[in-house]
């Protein structure tokens, strides 16, 4: 395992963005120019500094969770008791509070126990799992900040009435841990009442910023990933990302492009394209972070604006075989940033046969990382032979380290985009309409009354003819 305290170890495994299939140089007249980056570079360098006064009055803290040693203290302790209690643990949440513990497992987790997640209530699934499971020997994790989501709360009755009546109203207690606000809502007061063992989640972090958080450190910790590396490599990526120059800092440059893409070259769609099975759910928490940032309808003067590009999750090289015909031939009106893994951490070599048959042959002897990388390749260089406009992140190997630099990246670029905007990306009214309003009108809430009136006569008054 690499020290990341080295220096030298650190600028190893540092992720590099190649910007140059957005630029002219590479695009023609399809690309942005370096005019149009030094036009934008004042107002890029005034949303560094917005953004750095704010986080220095305590209003961005998701910018500050490398640096949270009690946190972590605590995180790793109850990690190293669950882990000894148990074969699996099951996180129950959803949006944010799943996608981010999600992203890690699947990057990271390598040896038992097991950990799932569970982040819907499509009763297949959920009692599909359930099913499957020795409740004596698992653990759940109840993960909601505001402890109030519908869909959670109901996974826990569910899970919690099953514990109850296979191990008995004492011994259950011991198979909940529950991730929450420090003193808000309704399963904080389930906490205090039945005596779980839990977690804080700082204040002002969001969903979809919290994944350094206990949301899903604690999981990731459980499943024995090096959460310090994770940590390490956010402030690493975090001192990058101070600097008011497109040529330090990464993660402006990024924002910035996605930014100029969209109102410059009329881009509706950032395609996240990972060569790494590992990264898949990465994609799911990318997109998450960038459509609920940026898909804002009112600007910080409240003047309408309706900004954000759609996110739209792919992989390599499986999606070269199903979408990126449209991304080569259909409308210009998307970016593709890639990630490539230089090293997959093994490798498995095509065995040599049917060496006179040419359509087979070639392949003898390379690796199966190797073609990847060169599909990869291939995917960016077709792009930029049409002139559509493409970004490459380039991990040295997939770890922790780089891993936390990744989330680091992604947050920042999507809050430079967001005050390129003139948007308020850490806000998110309109999801919230959906998940508390309607749904907790829907399903019976007192006081919430309203919303379950206005669906029913939205329901009533849809015209019949239409359904066919
Ligand atoms: O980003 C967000 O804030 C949302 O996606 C939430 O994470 C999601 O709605 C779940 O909320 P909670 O953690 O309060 O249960």
């Amino acid at each position: 395992m690499p020290d990341f305290r080295r220096k030298a170890v650190r600028e190893r495994m540092t992720v590099r963005l190649d910007a140059s299939g957005m630029l002219s140089e590479a695009l023609g007249s399809d690309g942005l120019t370096h005019a149009d980056l030094d036009a934008l570079a004042p107002r890029a360098a005034e949303a560094v500094r917005t953004l750095a006064a704010k986080r220095a009055a305590g209003e961005l803290p998701m910018f500050d969770l490398a640096q949270q040693p009690d946190a972590l203290n605590r995180i790793s302790q109850l990690a190293r008791e669950v882990h000894n209690e148990i074969d699996t643990l099951v996180v129950l949440g959803i949006g944010g509070s799943a996608l981010g513990s999600r992203a890690i497992l699947r990057a990271l987790a390598e040896e038992p126990p097991r950990v799932e997640v569970a982040d819907n209530v499509d009763p297949w699934s959920f009692g599909r799992l359930l099913d499957g499971l020795d409740l004596s020997r698992t653990a759940f994790n109840v993960v909601s900040k505001s402890g109030e989501t519908a869909a959670t709360m109901a996974q826990f009755l569910i899970v919690r009435d099953r514990l109850l009546r296979a191990l008995g109203a004492i011994d259950y207690k011991s198979h909940v841990i529950v991730t929450t606000d420090a003193t808000g809502g309704s399963l904080r007061q389930i906490v205090n009442d039945e005596g779980f063992r839990d977690l804080a989640l700082p204040g002002a972090v969001g969903g979809r910023f919290s994944v350094l958080t206990a949301a899903g450190l604690f999981p990731a910790a459980v499943a024995g990933v090096r959460i310090e590396d994770l940590l390490a490599g956010a402030a690493w990526m975090d001192a990058r990302v101070q600097s008011p120059s497109f040529r330090e800092n990464p993660a402006l440059l990024l924002g910035a492009l996605l930014y100029l893409a969209e109102t410059r070259r009329k881009t509706n769609v950032v395609v996240l394209m990972p060569y790494s099975d590992r990264l898949r759910a990465f994609g799911r928490w990318f997109a998450q972070l960038w459509a609920e940032s940026l898909g804002q309808s009112v600007d910080v003067d409240g003047r309408p604006t309706h900004a954000g590009s759609t996110p739209q999750p792919a992989i390599g090289a499986t999606d070269q075989h199903s979408q990126m015909q449209l991304w080569l031939d259909g409308p210009a009106d998307k970016v593709v940033l890639f990630i490539r893994v230089e090293d997959h951490g093994r490798e498995l070599e095509i065995p040599s046969a049917y060496g006179d048959l040419e359509g087979v042959g070639y392949l003898r002897g390379k690796g199966l990382g190797a073609l990847l990388n060169m599909e990869q390749r291939a995917a960016e260089r077709a792009l930029q032979q049409r002139g559509r406009l493409a970004l490459t992140l380039s991990v040295p190997e997939l770890n922790a380290f780089t891993l936390g630099q990744l989330f680091q990246l992604f947050e920042a670029a999507t809050l430079f985009a967001g005050a390129l905007h003139r948007v308020v990306s850490w806000d998110q009214p309109a999801a919230a309409e959906v998940g508390r309003r309607l749904t907790f009108g829907l399903a019976g809430r007192k006081g919430w009354e309203d919303g379950a009136r206005e669906v029913e006569a939205w329901l009533a008054a849809k015209p019949t003819r239409d359904v066919v």
